[in-house]
């Protein structure tokens, strides 16, 4: 199949055009400017759809979407990134412009079926796919079937709370693992310390505290920096509480983990890999492996496309 993968970010739309056994051929990107509306960005979308293949010799498109998906009509129901959207039929817009079937995922779930056919986990039967970018995403692959219960909307493993009354969430609860471990909460976090910590490493590469980035916390963390110091470790523990409780669930082989924040490598997933040891039963040391994404920078992408394989495949 040949495909169109759109990955739908807050602030960038990414898109690729696929080849399922080639993997990506081209790609390009552009403002999905929010602020204009949801017209405005089906009309991006449209857009980026065109700059790839001008005669739409294509099969299908795949869209990852932040939020709750209702994947059979294609509709945005919630999405705590996407403030706005509310019941958005996102796919029945775009397919009157383009006249291609347009498949919505939710973008995480999308990244775990990118991993399944792409990358690290291809094939597996059970593992669990992390996303850390400005909200903290999942999917998840039990005995072989990829799971989103009841109502299509389950794995939203970000949202699991690890700190009763902690730091406010988009999705409106509070001590979410998106509320400390989303790449934006770290971000916040060191923020808020930077101003009682004037001397940190992490402000004097941001420069200002408004600048202040996941990745400058993270840096600064190699560096022993004290203030890098305590926003990583509490970032560490609440993922390693989330991830312990994943893997008492699904007793996975793999937990991977993508998104902009998983870009630090080692200097997170060492640590993580240790303090989960802290929260899960004996017997499942050495049961599972936690692993950093390959697929970098194109995983929305091939994530959406193979969205698009998955569900072309599952209406037949
Ligand atoms: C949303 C998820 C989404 C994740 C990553 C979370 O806040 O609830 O649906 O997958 O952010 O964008
Ligand atoms: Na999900
Ligand atoms: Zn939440």
């Amino acid at each position: 199949m040949k495909l169109i993968g759109i990955d739908l970010g807050g602030t960038e739309i990414k898109a690729g055009l696929v080849d399922e056994d080639k993997g990506l051929l081209k790609k390009t990107s552009r403002p999905t400017e929010v602020y204009k509306g949801p017209d405005k960005i089906v009309e991006n979308i449209y857009e980026v759809v065109k700059s790839l293949s001008p005669d739409l010799d294509i099969d299908a498109i795949g869209i990852g979407s932040p939020g709750s998906i209702d994947r059979k009509k294609g509709i945005v129901r919630f999405s705590p990134n996407f403030p706005e959207w509310h019941d958005f039929k996102l796919s029945k817009k775009l397919n009157k412009l383009t006249n291609k079937d347009v498949f919505v995922e939710n973008d995480a779930n999308s990244f775990t079926l990118g991993e399944w056919y792409f990358g690290k986990a291809k094939g597996m039967k059970n593992f669990v796919a992390i996303t850390l970018g400005t909200g903290v995403g999942s999917g998840v692959v039990t005995h072989g079937v990829f799971m989103t219960g009841n109502d299509g909307i389950g794995a939203e493993l970000g949202h699991i709370v690890v700190i009763p009354n902690g730091p406010l969430c988009g999705c409106g609860n509070r001590g979410c693992l998106e509320s400390i471990a989303s790449a934006k909460s770290v971000a916040r976090h060191a923020k808020e310390l930077a101003i009682r910590y004037p001397d940190s490493l992490v402000l004097k590469m941001a420069q200002t505290i408004e600048n202040i980035e996941s990745k400058h916390v993270f840096k600064a963390f190699e560096q022993g920096d004290y203030l890098a110091k305590t926003v990583v470790q509490d970032t560490i523990d609440a993922m390693a509480r989330a991830f312990g409780a994943y893997i008492h669930i699904f007793n996975p082989e793999m937990i991977v983990v993508g998104g902009g924040m998983s870009k630090a490598g080692e200097t997170l997933f060492k640590p993580l890999r240790e303090r989960v040891k802290k929260y899960i039963m004996r017997s499942f040391i050495d049961t599972y492996r936690i692993e950093q994404s390959d697929l970098v920078e194109n995983a929305g992408i091939l994530g959406a496309a193979s969205a698009a394989i998955f569900q072309t495949r599952e209406e037949k």
